[in-house]
């Protein structure tokens, strides 16, 4: 069952993301050479807690962390760690809060000091293909549009998306319906409505699209070893296209 928003719930909804928004901001100021994970997740936490929110994802299904911190070959889920952060590194954060009752949800790749030409297009690749993915989020245009949309860039510039992990319908819970695949067909599946909101989430490999979860039950990592980037947005579907809720 997919639950609209009204006009209500969607401004709780953006308070929620705003906040998730403005930490990930802080979260990239501060993700330089020598500073680690661990640290990072305390201060979004801080963040977080100082905003009268609490963290979306402690405690979600046994995650363990506020912040998911998920380093080159690793694709999502990845656990904060005491070690720093190296030149070169990418580093992919998903961050999310409940505020008075909606959940907020979004996710960055970001460069950590200069990272290699491949790491920059891929990073590149992959935020584009959440902006296409968005641009449908149209009255009248269907799933499958937006799923197709994002496929295409990512494709098109000689990368994959993961296929085991998408994004979701987005609201009181943090997955709602539907699931939003990162790969499909335009025209197929159900019609977008104002008051739908989905996080749209592209995970993109450098190389092929197979993922091994760890032995911790979440960290996913790349199955050849390469890179992996990944974009989020919460994002609303309104009578005048799409806004997007995840932004500072
Ligand atoms: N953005 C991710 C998702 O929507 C983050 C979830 S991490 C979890 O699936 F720990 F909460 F599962
Ligand atoms: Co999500």
């Amino acid at each position: 069952m997919i639950a609209l928003k009204t006009p209500d719930e969607l401004e709780l909804m953006a308070r929620a993301n705003r906040l998730v928004a403005q930490v990930l901001r802080a979260v990239k100021a501060e993700a330089k050479p020598g500073v680690s994970t661990a640290r990072l997740d305390a201060m979004a936490e801080a963040m977080c807690r100082d905003a009268g929110a609490e963290p979306g994802f402690k405690g979600y299904h046994g995650y363990p962390y506020s912040l998911c911190c998920s380093v080159n070959d690793e694709v999502v889920h990845g656990f904060p760690r005491p070690e720093a952060l190296r030149e070169g590194d990418i580093l992919s954060v998903d961050f999310g809060v409940v505020l008075n009752g909606f959940n907020g949800d979004a996710a960055m790749t970001i460069a950590v000091g200069q990272v290699s030409p491949e790491a920059k297009r891929l990073m590149e690749a992959t935020e584009r293909s959440l902006a296409a993915g968005v641009e449908k989020m149209r009255p009248g245009m269907r799933l499958g549009d937006v799923s197709a949309a994002i496929q295409a860039v990512v494709e098109d510039a000689g990368f994959s998306v993961v296929r085991q992990f998408v994004g979701h319908g987005i609201g009181r819970a943090l997955h709602e319906d539907p699931q939003v695949p990162n790969f499909g067909k335009p025209g197929r599946g159900v019609e977008l409505k104002p008051g739908l909101v989905l996080a749209i989430e592209p995970m993109v490999n450098a190389g092929g699209y197979e993922v091994k979860v760890l032995a911790d039950g979440w960290t996913a990592v790349t199955a050849d070893g390469k890179l992996s980037a990944h974009f989020e947005h919460t994002v609303a579907v309104t009578q005048d296209g799409p806004r997007i809720l995840s932004l500072p």
